[in-house]
């Protein structure tokens, strides 16, 4: 069959099966018969680049191209709604709509969910995707189109009688679970959390890398389409045919006859916003039919037959027991307000993060306060106020800490920033965390030297340095048997802290051994085992070839980041040019200012730092871009894999073709190598008789780093 004809009719019929998953949802393929299909156009589109389309199902994925946002003007300006607080308000909007119409009309008010995103613009020309724009000032906004194909929940392409050109507006939202697990990530990565799922949203939309948007798994709800429709009389009716033409309006919505249905309608979403996937922070009210609209028409900066009713934060007043500092990666700190435990929208709050110094001068704290506790859209509760009638004569202000609560340094407040920190290096969770930092994923990757671990082999002496970390090998046997003794409350349910995402159990590994002794708290004995500890030094040997943007972003120097480090990495392309760099040579790299070149020279500065880059350098670490070098130390070398290994077989495959080699699925002559894992059977057999050499995966995984 002709290659176009069959992009064309895979384009069509992905975007069918992307409308019953992410629209209808209905799925009527699974996942594996999706991703065939997708292969497939991918591969025919890369043969046909004369057919490229940015509305192929294949764009969703996103590109790697750098996004400039363009500034373009609204066709019809983005107003914002009035707010209102109560039901006298409301009443009140009310009257002055039927004040505004010819007496006597029945009015219909179409309810909906006032969703706590970012707003969107999107416009459909022959029911394409064309342009999607951000609110911006209300007039003009940012041309976010890249970034808007990548989610799923948008259209690419409309479906039935859709009109000619129009445009739709929505919400942008992250749902919950995407937002929690992001900001696990985060703090994982020792990057700054986001305050709230709307934050998080505006901030991925914004992002200059539309492949990191598509990862995000946006969301988004349309509820609002400003181009006169000459079929469409009602806003109720251009929802429905918003839907009927693949878009996504929140199936929520409801056509309501008075005031008292409208008050109904936002008491049970009240009570029911919590089980939604998605923020809201209210319901919007809107007159339905269009004539009456044009009849109310607009205040300057507002519809006048519409209103949004914004619910209230939830707040409890609860005691200020007393605030503990907490010492981060890079050693800011961070106060922490420890609450006596009162219950808040659905969880028992016991702790409140107060940011640091500022917070607490704003909010004038006194000891033993008690402070009024909040949730907004924000997950980690917040003190916005004290109940000052409540205070106890004669309490002290709350005076933040002049010296680390860790190692009794005096802490260091620099010009501009809002936290202290501790600046001396080996402040002991300083250590752990720049120790966990660096084997973080996204660092060098050292799978199963989690924080817990770390903290293992702190306290035991068997590190103390990230350099360290390269020494285990040749201690493997005083791994095996370290134990770690972790009590904890038995009963969890009473004890749940809303601002601690990471939770202590989950970072063993599931072959730690775990024994239970109930007396109020749970026992738990971690031993190493020689599985884990095998895999951890594997780990840490594969991790040598992380590269240098990763070793870069590994060392944890204040203010550079993953995508910074990058940038480094591809101009500077080695440890010793970075090693060499004045504050200028660093500047002169588009995103890196002043204050980021300050931290990297002072960084490579320290005598303390270099020490530890030698030892990371005589122990093997690659201190080369490896874009530069892509390596080709197995070229000519065709290699079998076989047996168990320590990961999947695909990564091997991909560190074997990374650097030159071939993989081959059957031992003949020709096969170089043998990886032969556990269990083995006739592939060792086979290449036993023929003579080829076998590599276990330690000897594997030296090889391929060049010993
Ligand atoms: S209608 C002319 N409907 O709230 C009316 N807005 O303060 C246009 N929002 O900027 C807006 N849910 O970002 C409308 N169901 C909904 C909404 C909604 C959330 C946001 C939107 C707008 C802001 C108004």
């Amino acid at each position: 069959m002709d290659e176009v004809k069959r992009i064309m009719e895979l384009r069509e019929l992905l975007e069918y099966h992307n409308r019953r998953y992410y629209i209808d949802n209905a799925p009527e393929i699974g996942d594996i018969e999706f991703d065939m299909l997708m292969h497939e156009l991918e591969r025919l589109e890369s043969l046909h680049p004369e057919c490229y389309d940015p509305n192929s199902p294949t764009c969703r994925v996103g590109t790697d191209l750098s996004n400039d946002f363009a500034t373009v003007p609204h066709e019809y300006p983005m107003l914002s709604l009035s707010n209102t607080y109560s039901r006298e308000e409301l009443i009140d909007f009310d009257s002055k709509v039927r004040r505004g119409l010819d007496e006597g009309t029945a009015i219909e008010y179409v309810c909906e969910l006032k969703y706590d995103g970012t707003s969107i613009s999107l416009i459909y020309e022959k029911g394409a995707l064309v342009r999607a724009v951000t609110r911006g000032d209300g007039v003009k906004g940012d041309d976010v189109t890249a970034n808007v194909r990548t989610i799923q929940r948008i259209p690419l392409r409309l479906h039935g009688d859709f009109p000619e050109r129009f445009e739709i507006r929505g919400e942008i939202l992250m749902p919950f679970s995407v937002f929690d697990r992001l900001n696990i990530e985060r703090v994982e990565a020792g990057e700054q959390p986001f305050a709230n799922p709307r934050n998080a949203a505006a901030g991925t939309l914004k992002l200059q890398n539309s492949s990191v948007v598509a990862k995000r798994r946006l969301d988004c709800y349309l509820y609002y389409i400003p181009t006169p429709i000459p079929a469409i009389e009602s806003h109720f009716d251009s929802l429905h045919k918003a839907s009927e033409w693949g878009l996504n309006v929140a199936g929520n919505y409801k056509m309501c006859n008075s005031i008292d249905d409208v008050w109904s309608y936002i008491e049970f979403w009240n009570e029911k916003r919590g089980e939604l996937p998605v923020p809201i922070d209210g319901v919007v009210i809107k007159v339905n039919s269009y004539s009456a609209q044009e009849q109310l028409g607009y205040t300057a900066k507002s519809p006048r037959w519409a209103i949004a009713y914004k619910f209230k934060a939830e707040q409890a007043c609860t005691e200020l027991l007393s605030i503990t500092y907490q010492v981060g990666r890079t050693g800011s700190i961070t106060p922490v307000a420890n609450l006596s435990p009162v219950h808040l929208a659905g969880t028992t709050v016991k702790r409140a993060s107060l940011h640091n110094a500022d917070v607490i001068a704003a909010l004038d704290i006194h000891e033993h306060d008690f402070v009024l506790v909040e949730k907004g859209g924000e997950i980690i509760p917040k003190i916005v106020g004290v109940d000052h009638s409540r205070r106890t004569e004669g309490a002290k202000p709350v005076e933040f800490i002049t010296i680390c609560p860790e190692c009794g340094m005096g802490l260091v407040r620099e010009e501009g920033e809002a936290n202290h920190y501790c600046i001396n290096p080996n402040c002991p969770p300083r250590v752990v965390a720049a120790i966990e930092h660096f084997a973080s994923r996204k660092a060098m990757n050292i799978e199963g030297l989690g924080g817990e671990i770390v903290d293992l082999l702190l306290s035991k002496g068997k590190i103390n340095t990230v350099a360290d970390i390269y020494t285990l090998r040749g201690r493997r046997s005083e791994l095996i048997g370290l134990e770690k003794v972790v009590d904890e409350p038995d009963d969890d349910s009473e004890n749940i802290v809303e601002d601690e995402p990471v939770s202590l159990a989950n970072m063993f590994d599931a072959d730690f051994e775990s024994r239970l002794k109930s007396q109020g708290t749970q026992r738990r004995v971690f031993r190493m085992q020689e599985r884990s500890v095998d895999n951890l030094l594997n780990a840490i040997e594969r991790s040598k070839s992380a590269g240098l943007a990763a070793l870069i972003y590994a060392l944890g120097i204040r203010h550079v980041g993953e995508s910074a480090s990058k940038d480094l990495a591809a101009t500077f392309k080695s440890m010793d040019a970075l090693l060499a760099a004045s504050v200028e040579d660093f500047k002169r790299i588009d995103g890196v200012g002043e204050q980021m070149a300050n931290s990297l020279f002072d960084f490579f500065s320290d005598f303390g730092n270099r020490m530890i880059i030698d030892s990371l350098r005589a122990a093997g670490v690659v201190m080369e871009s490896t874009s530069e070098q892509s390596s080709s130390q197995f070229e000519g070398m065709t290699f079998v894999i076989t047996g168990t290994l320590s990961r999947g077989r695909e990564e091997f495959k991909r560190m074997i073709q990374t650097a030159g080699g071939r993989v081959s699925d059957s031992v003949s002559s020709k096969t170089t190598y043998l990886l032969a894992g556990e269990s083995a059977g006739s592939k060792l057999a086979k290449a036993e008789k023929l003579g080829i050499t076998i590599l276990d995966e330690a000897s594997f995984i030296r090889m391929l780093n060049g010993n």
